[in-house]
């Protein structure tokens, strides 16, 4: 199959590539788009063949639920059994935005492969002109992973969706980079205190403001099953070729690991913010400057995935706060590295 990648930016007239897309999908194909996250590879979420497409050009275990994309805040009541109270205030808070809500989910709409036959679904509203106007165009509710093969980092540019997915799915949109860069938040308001199944661009502290409690589970607690999970956390994921170690973000530390590294005779790729670029690493990739989280979380998944570009056979990647978004980043980046630290005799 030959994978077509048309750019929608807001200098063309794009009527033609929405229509195509559009086309698509009704005809139950598989669409990658852009979304203020990251690129989501849809399908139609009522189409269970469809949706079907989306597991195999992904690599995707069929246990792990997708997410639903909807267009309008009016048609989430086709789809879920309640809306409750502290669901309204975030959907008024936080819709179109970075963040999906776990509902109970009516029976017999959705494709089952969408849930993976749990009783709950998780649902958002994009905050993207492109993918919003193609969910308005096309009127249907739309389920999307990112649009990565499963385990690699997430695509945060149309042609990362190109890398991972050429010739297994026809359409890419490609509305150049993502703003957030990493995945959306995910909210249980299912749980009788709503947890933090997975952080991302709305934090803790965000919904505190607007719902009051909420529980996020740390590492360890998702770790040895003390707290809910989403089903997809417990799989490799974000991970480059070669193995990424974590280690504190110190310049004279990160430049010992390095002398150590190269006496052994290891090529070294670094993910660091740009004050460490100057170190003796084969390769460099930026965070940005160091301490803006958010500039963090955009960088993240291209760096990640540009080690793979190199000759690289460890990645040492720094860590950052946990303020704001960098509950975000440092989730993504436990599981990139799973859970390994940098020592200096590893
Ligand atoms: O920002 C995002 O959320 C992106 C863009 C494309 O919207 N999508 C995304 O989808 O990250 P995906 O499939 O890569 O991650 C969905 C996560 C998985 O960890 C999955 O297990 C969890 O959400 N999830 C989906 N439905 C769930 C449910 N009913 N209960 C618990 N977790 C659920
Ligand atoms: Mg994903």
């Amino acid at each position: 199959m030959e994978t077509k990648r048309l750019i929608v930016d807001i200098h063309v007239d794009n009527g033609k590539s929405y229509s195509q897309a559009v086309d698509l999908l009704n005809n139950g194909e598989v669409v990658a788009f852009p979304t203020e996250t990251v690129y989501g590879l849809g399908a139609v979420a009522t189409d269970e063949r469809a949706v079907k497409k989306i597991f195999a050009a992904k690599g995707r275990p069929s246990d792990n639920p997708l997410i639903v994309h909807i267009g309008t805040c009016d048609e989430l009541e086709n789809y879920v059994e309640h809306i409750s109270h502290k669901a309204k205030l975030c959907m008024d808070a936080f819709w179109p935005g970075p963040l999906t809500i776990i509902f109970r989910v009516k029976s017999d709409v959705l494709a089952t492969s969408v849930t993976a036959n749990l009783k709950t679904v998780g649902i958002r509203m994009p905050d993207h002109p492109v993918a919003l106007q193609l969910l308005q165009q096309l009127g249907k509710p739309v389920a999307a992973p990112s649009a990565n093969r499963s385990g690699k980092p997430s695509p945060t540019e149309g042609i990362h969706v190109e890398e991972d997915l050429y010739g297994s799915i026809p359409l890419i949109l490609d509305g150049g980079s993502t703003g957030i860069g990493v995945e959306s938040t995910v909210l249980d308001l299912t749980l009788d205190t709503p947890v933090i199944l997975r952080p991302g661009g709305v934090t803790k502290e965000m919904l505190e403001a607007v719902i009051g409690l909420v529980f996020q589970p740390s590492h360890t607690e998702q770790n040895n099953g003390e707290a809910p999970k989403a089903p997809g956390m417990k799989y490799t994921h974000y991970a480059p070729n070669a193995p990424v170690f974590l280690i504190d973000k110190e310049e004279a530390a990160v430049a010992k690991a390095l002398t150590t590294l190269h006496e052994k005779g290891h090529k070294v790729a670094l993910l660091a913010p740009e004050n460490f670029s100057h170190l003796p690493a084969e390769w460099f990739f930026t965070f940005g400057e160091q301490d803006t989280n958010e500039e963090i979380a955009a960088n993240l998944y291209h760096a990640l995935r540009s080690c793979d570009a190199t000759a690289a056979d460890i990645v040492l990647a720094t860590t950052t706060s946990t303020d704001g978004v960098g509950a975000a980043i440092m989730n993504r980046l436990e599981k990139s590295a799973g859970g390994k630290w940098y020592t200096d005799d590893m």
